[in-house]
C-alpha cells in the first residue's frame, strides 16, 4: 500500500529514505522499471550492506542506488523525485519537521510520500490489544533472537510518535499542500501520504 500511494510509475526517479535492508526500495523498483531509478537511502552502513546484498537476487534491483546519508539533511537536489517512500522511519528520526521539510523539498512538485509506521489506535481497546501484544509477543520473541532492545523502544517510541492528525499538520507545515493519514490494521498502523504542491 505504501509503495503504491506514493504512485511510481515505469521511468519514475524514486527515493526511499531510511531504507534499512531496502524492502521498499525493491518493491519502487519493480514498479519503475529499466528506464526509471530507485535511490535508497540510510545512515548505516551495515543495513545498506544487506540492502546491496539482496539486490544480486535479480536483475530488476541492480541498478539501485544505495545511498549512505543523513534524513535530516538529503544529499539531493531540490525537486529531484517523482515518488517517496519511508518505512519505519519517521517514528525514529530525531526531528521529525525537518524530515519532512526535506522530503518535501527533494520532490518534484506534485510528487507524493508515502511514511509506513507503527501508530496508536485511538480506540482504548485496540491501543492496550497493541500494548499487550507488543510486551507478551513482540518483545519476548525478540529476546529470544537477542534483540531485545531493539523491540522493546517500539512502545515508548510510539508515546512520543504524533497522532495522525498530528503527523497531517506537520506535513502542512514542512510545505505539502495536502496530507493525509491512513489507519491501518485497526489504527496499529498508518501511512501519511503527503503531495507537494504543483506550483
Ligand atoms: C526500523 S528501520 C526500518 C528499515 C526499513 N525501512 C524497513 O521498513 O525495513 C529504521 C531505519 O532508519 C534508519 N535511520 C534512522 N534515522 C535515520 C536518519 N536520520 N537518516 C538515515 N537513516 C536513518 C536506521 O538506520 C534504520 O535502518
Amino acid at each position: 500500500m505504501t509503495v503504491t500511494w506514493s504512485e511510481p510509475h515505469v521511468g519514475s526517479v524514486c527515493l526511499d529514505v531510511c531504507c534499512g535492508t531496502g524492502d521498499l526500495a525493491r518493491m519502487l523498483a519493480q514498479q519503475v522499471g529499466t528506464e526509471g531509478q530507485v535511490y535508497g537511502l540510510d545512515f548505516s552502513t551495515g543495513q545498506l550492506a544487506i540492502a546491496q546484498q539482496r539486490s544480486l537476487q535479480s536483475s530488476h534491483f541492480r541498478s539501485i542506488r544505495w545511498v549512505e546519508g543523513d534524513a535530516l539533511q538529503l544529499p539531493f537536489n531540490d525537486s529531484q523525485f517523482d515518488a517517496a517512500t519511508m518505512g519505519y522511519g519517521l517514528r525514529n528520526v530525531t526531528d521529525i519537521p525537518r524530515s519532512l521539510q526535506e522530503l518535501c523539498r527533494v520532490l518534484k512538485p506534485g510528487g507524493k510520500v508515502a511514511i509506513l509506521d507503527f501508530h496508536r489506535p485511538s480506540n482504548s481497546q485496540f491501543r492496550t490489544f497493541q500494548q499487550w501484544y507488543l510486551d507478551h509477543f513482540v518483545v519476548p520473541l525478540a529476546e529470544g533472537m537477542g534483540l531485545r532492545d531493539e523491540y522493546a523502544y517500539i512502545g515508548p517510541s510510539l508515546d512520543r510518535f504524533p497522532m495522525g492528525s498530528e503527523q497531517v499538520d506537520l506535513a502542512y507545515q514542512a510545505g505539502f499542500s495536502k496530507a493525509v493519514h491512513y489507519p491501518i490494521a485497526a489504527g496499529m498502523m498508518g501511512v501519511l501520504v503527503a503531495t507537494k504542491g504543483s506550483h
